[in-house]
């Protein structure tokens, strides 16, 4: 059984949630954008179906694991902005598993105002302190300029390359500086 936490977090501006049901729409949205995609190994969804199994999926992994990806939400409007947060990746060929994840994905047009990084930091704090985690690890295309700088400022550490899917990538790593037992 994972342990029980507390799913919800916040930023300056930004509230953490557990997706669901009725984000379809902007999942959608989200995942159909050749933009969101371009270092995503270029395969946006076209259907509204598949954005439903991902939402399926990641609250799967909230049941079964504890965590998993939340839907971020702008304070100011109550829009949904895109996902972000940690994933427990149970399997890698690259590092030890079990591990968290650190991952973002906006829609396209709230690019730009410094959310990824806010949540990056959230997240952050979230794997430290709530799930008392030790380290944790991500990864980004080479070329995803954004993405790579986000991972740097939040005191990320490029610790290796690889591929996915034929696309390069570098990996990242942050420890813990107030390690658990
Ligand atoms: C990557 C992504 C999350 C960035 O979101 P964002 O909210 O616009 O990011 P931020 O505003 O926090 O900006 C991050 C940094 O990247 C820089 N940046 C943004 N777009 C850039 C670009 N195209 N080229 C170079 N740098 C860029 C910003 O200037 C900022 O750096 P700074 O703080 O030093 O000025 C967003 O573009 C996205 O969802 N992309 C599609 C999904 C994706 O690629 N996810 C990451 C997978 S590893």
């Amino acid at each position: 059984m994972p342990m029980k936490l507390n799913l919800y977090a916040e930023s300056n501006r930004l509230i953490y949630r557990p997706l669901q049901e009725n984000d379809l729409e902007a999942m959608f949205e989200l995942d159909s954008d050749p933009e969101v995609h371009r270092y995503l190994g270029n395969k946006p969804i076209v259907s509204r179906e598949e954005a439903a199994q991902v939402i399926r999926f990641v609250q799967q992994q909230y049941r079964e694991l504890g965590i998993g990806r939340w839907a971020i939400v702008e304070k100011e409007t109550g829009e949904f902005v895109g996902w972000g947060g940690l994933k427990k990746v149970m399997e890698s060929g690259f590092v030890e598993a079990p591990y968290f994840d650190l991952g973002y994905r906006l829609l396209r047009r709230f690019w730009g105002n410094g959310y990824a990084t806010e949540n990056a930091f959230a997240s952050k704090q979230y794997a430290f302190n709530q799930l008392k985690s030790n380290q944790i690890f991500a990864c980004a295309h080479q070329n995803n300029l954004a993405s790579n700088s986000i991972l740097k400022k939040i005191g990320m550490h490029q610790i290796g390359e690889g591929f996915f899917e034929d696309e390069p990538l570098f990996w990242y790593k942050i420890e813990n500086e107030m390690k658990h037992a």
